[in-house]
């Protein structure tokens, strides 16, 4: 048993069913066994420098070579030193040379059911217009702009004019409020925004404009606004700072060679919530940023050429940039894009896109999947999803319970499963199984990627022993990753590089089993602890949610004068009545499943649980709730109130 102060955990659960790939699968697959992934990664790990070189000279143009592949001044990075690139280049005018120029880059689907297509093309069409635009806005290299708007092709079109001409793009998601928006363009020194008149969720118009308007007011930096009619709504617009779209690129050519950047030019930045205080812009640059999603990208979805590609998430997260935009569109990917909810008009709306649209991988979140298997097994069985070759999670750790539906029901025993864990300040996936190569366990995020060196230490930074939880540190810096903070050095530094010296700190425990796996067991505030054991919030959930009741479960501590920490759980339940007896039942099971150290203290059973706006559990609220405090920090990330003003007001 671990001693707690030195900051390992106890692992508690015990997963250990096994998922080859499939002969089939193995046997076309870039990667094909595990011995072929353990050569990769064991000959990037003696000289990473030597293979992402390597891996830079063929994946991207250069209009002018680097001289240096890594300039390394811990914390701060600099790669591919003194080369000249252009991300939209890679993404667009590099294929246009080749036979996927008339090939479909993005098919669009509306919430209303809408339809559109662009071929690389005419991709690149658009782009070179509104990169025109952009300029004769008087934005140049260097410039912020923010970026506010449903997941429609214009907001691809909207990034990649910006990497064009090296101004810095800063999209925010389309669900954010007013005031979020000004912090975000005030911090950033936003020049330009754009946005639309509108956006369809859930059969409703989101009043994007409106929210913008609100924000302009508190966003001195920012003079002009462009805005897409996407909708037809009624819109307020101000003379001289406001301008539709469609007027502007009536007059704009056509004609706009991308613009060679240094390696280094910032390509985005992109908020992301501190758990308090404010929001950190993760700032991200180009040719080390543009490698990592393009090369992960052919990894882990083992990109083929005939595949139709589905990433879920919006463009306002890293995902959307890496996984919707960058990594594929430099892969040559068709991609699917879907503006609205995956309940509209009915639950089974992605398996109808999938169906119609012959989605052959899908990427999606596990808070999605949760859903789907609240609302039921029959949506999804009245859909022919044979297409589908691939799965992939993201964002949160997937209970092996729902892995297994997602695995039988979505993936009919055949697809490959890649839970891929990242941060928006990697950049780009860091651990996941390559599909044809690693077999997979159901809640595992599996081995490191070929030029990833993870490790786990403990609080004085030693390694620890397998099957021993502690902190993830990353060992070597990656093309992807993070330069800092936006505007703030220090705090990049505190953050990521001080508690662990020469190591960037991730954030979250992990544990490695002896396979040499890793499981990640959350975020390292989250931790539990009862009785002077540590425990992961993970594995308790993930034992409530095998219980056939429950739909989804988190886990905290609350202050207990005996056992140091008691654990309370909130429940969310699959459609049957909360009871005294359910209750105790869950209790059993959990004891059952993972001791009696595991055991609940409190159950709560609620409607729904307080989510971010990327689907996440927000365990800082809960525990402020389970201790009957008020809840402190950061809230605008929280995507319903009324859940958590639901959660205060009962008892
Ligand atoms: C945090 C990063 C990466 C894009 C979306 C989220 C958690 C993410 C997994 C996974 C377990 C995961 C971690 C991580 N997380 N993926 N596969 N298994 N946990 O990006 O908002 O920057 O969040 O999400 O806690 O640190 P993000």
């Amino acid at each position: 048993m671990a001693e707690s102060s030195s900051g390992r955990i106890d692992t508690v659960m015990h997963e250990a069913r096994l998922f080859p790939p499939t002969a089939e699968f193995a046997s076309k697959a870039r990667i094909k066994s595990l011995e072929e992934y353990q050569q990769i990664w064991d000959r990037a790990a003696q000289d990473p420098e030597a293979f992402w070189d390597e891996a830079a000279r063929s994946e991207l143009h250069w209009f002018e070579p680097y001289t240096e592949v890594l300039r390394w001044q811990e914390p701060f990075a600099e790669w591919f030193v003194g080369g000249k690139t252009n991300a939209s280049y890679n993404c667009l005018d590099a294929h246009l040379t080749t036979e996927r120029a008339d090939k479909i880059a993005l098919i669009f689907e509306g919430e209303p059911g809408d339809q559109r297509t662009y071929t690389y093309r005419q991709l690149h069409a658009e782009v070179c217009k509104f990169a025109n635009v952009l300029t004769a806005q008087g934005i140049t290299t260097g410039d912020v702009v923010s970026i506010y708007m449903p997941m429609v092709p214009e907001l691809v079109i909207a990034m990649l004019a910006c990497a064009r001409i090296g101004a810095v793009h800063s999209v925010i998601f389309g669900g954010f409020s007013a005031e979020a928006i000004a912090d975000r363009n005030h911090d950033a020194s936003a020049k330009l925004q754009i946005t639309a008149d509108g956006g369809w969720r859930r059969g409703k118009q989101l009043a994007l404009k409106q929210t913008v308007d609100q924000a302009l007011e508190k966003s001195p930096t920012v003079t002009k606004c462009i805005v897409l009619k996407r909708v037809g709504n009624e819109v307020s617009m101000q003379a001289g700072r406001d301008f539709w779209w469609h007027e502007l690129m009536e007059a704009a050519s056509a004609d706009c060679p991308a613009t060679p950047l240094d390696s280094e030019n910032s390509l985005f930045i992109l908020y992301t919530s501190g758990s308090t205080g404010k929001p950190k812009g993760i700032r991200h640059t180009t040719a080390g940023y543009n490698l990592y999603a393009k090369k992960t990208f052919e990894w882990v979805f083992d990109h083929r050429d005939d595949d139709i590609y589905w990433c879920t998430a919006d463009c306002g997260w890293i995902t959307g940039h890496s996984y919707v935009v960058y990594g594929p569109l430099s892969a040559g990917a068709t991609v699917l894009i879907y503006e609205g909810a995956p309940n509209h008009p009915a639950e089974d709306r992605f398996w109808d896109l999938i169906e119609r649209h012959k989605v052959t991988i899908l990427y999606t979140a596990p808070t999605a999947i949760r859903a789907f298997i609240k609302w039921g097994d029959d949506h999804v069985k009245k859909h022919d999803l044979s297409t589908l070759r691939l799965l992939g999670t993201v964002g949160e750790g997937i209970n092996p319970e729902a892995w297994m539906w997602y695995h039988r029901m979505i993936g009919a025993e055949r697809c490959p499963i890649v839970d891929t864990w990242w941060q928006t300040e990697t950049g780009g996936i860091m651990m996941s199984p390559l599909p044809g190569a690693i077999p997979t366990k159901p809640g595992s995020c599996t081995k490191p990627l070929p030029g990833i060196i993870p490790d786990i230490v403990d609080h004085s930074g030693n390694s620890v022993d397998a099957n021993q939880g502690g902190w993830l540190v990353i060992t070597h810096p990656w093309p992807g990753m993070l330069r800092g903070i936006w505007g703030d050095d220090k705090r990049y530094q505190e953050q990521y590089w001080s508690k662990v010296p020469g190591k960037y700190l991730a954030g979250d425990n992990a544990r490695r089993d002896d396979d040499g796996y890793y499981w990640i067991m959350g975020r390292i505030d989250d931790v539990l602890n009862v009785s002077g054991h540590r425990l992961s919030t993970i594995e308790i959930e993930s034992a409530l949610v095998s219980h056939p009741a429950v739909a989804e479960a988190a886990a905290v501590g609350r202050p207990d004068d005996l056992k140091g920490e008691a654990i309370a759980v909130f429940v969310t339940l699959k459609g049957v009545e909360p009871t005294d007896a359910l209750r105790n039942d869950l209790k059993q099971h959990v004891r059952k499943e993972i001791g009696a150290l595991a055991q609940p203290d409190d159950i709560r059973f609620t409607n729904a649980l307080p989510k971010t706006r990327s689907g996440k559990i927000m365990r800082r609220l809960l525990r402020d709730i389970a201790a009957g405090r008020q809840t402190v920090g950061d809230t605008t990330t929280l995507e319903d109130y009324s859940v958590l003003a639901s959660l205060q007001h009962e008892e």
